[in-house]
């Protein structure tokens, strides 16, 4: 993930309470940045907001949810992703729909787009998305 500066301003963060979301969230805090974690469990609040954090529910299924998350922040740190599937959560839905969905929302506010490794089934789906996208490799 390359450096982030201070004046790049409020950073979202998609999956916030998770493994490395939490590493993530503390380190910026850490760092200084505001800082919006999304998450889409009221239980997982508390901890981030204990964090100085401004907490917001999102499911990365919801479109909508990703765009107005997203609403005034200048970076963009996706961190959802899932490693089995189950039901209607597959590789398909979350990681490359999400993901597709979190880039497009993140170009609709001017956001930068950082993540982490997504596991889709063909990695080059990220690519065809749109080549002139701005994507941060870790
Ligand atoms: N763990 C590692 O060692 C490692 C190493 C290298 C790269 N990575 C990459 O880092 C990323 C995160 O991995 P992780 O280990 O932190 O996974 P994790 O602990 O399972 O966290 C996944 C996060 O995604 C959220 N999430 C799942 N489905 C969602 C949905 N529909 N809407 C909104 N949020 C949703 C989860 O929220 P809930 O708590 O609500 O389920 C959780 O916060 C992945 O891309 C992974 O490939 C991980």
């Amino acid at each position: 993930m390359s450096a982030l500066s201070h004046d790049q301003g409020l950073v979202a963060v998609t999956g916030a309470n998770g493994f490395v979301g939490s590493h993530v969230v503390s380190a910026l805090r850490t760092a200084g940045f505001p800082v919006r974690a999304l998450v889409r469990k009221t239980a997982a609040a508390a901890r981030l907001r204990a964090q100085g954090c401004e907490v917001v529910l999102a499911d990365i299924r919801d479109r909508r949810s990703l765009a107005e998350a997203f609403a005034g922040c200048r970076a963009v740190v996706h961190l959802v992703a899932v490693i089995r599937e189950r039901g209607g959560v597959t590789f398909d839905a979350i990681n490359r729909g999400g993901t597709a969905d979190v880039v497009d929302a993140s170009v609709v506010v001017s956001a930068r787009l950082h993540g982490a490794t997504v596991v889709t089934s063909d990695p080059a789906d990220l690519l065809r998305i749109d080549p002139a996208l701005n994507i941060e490799q870790p």
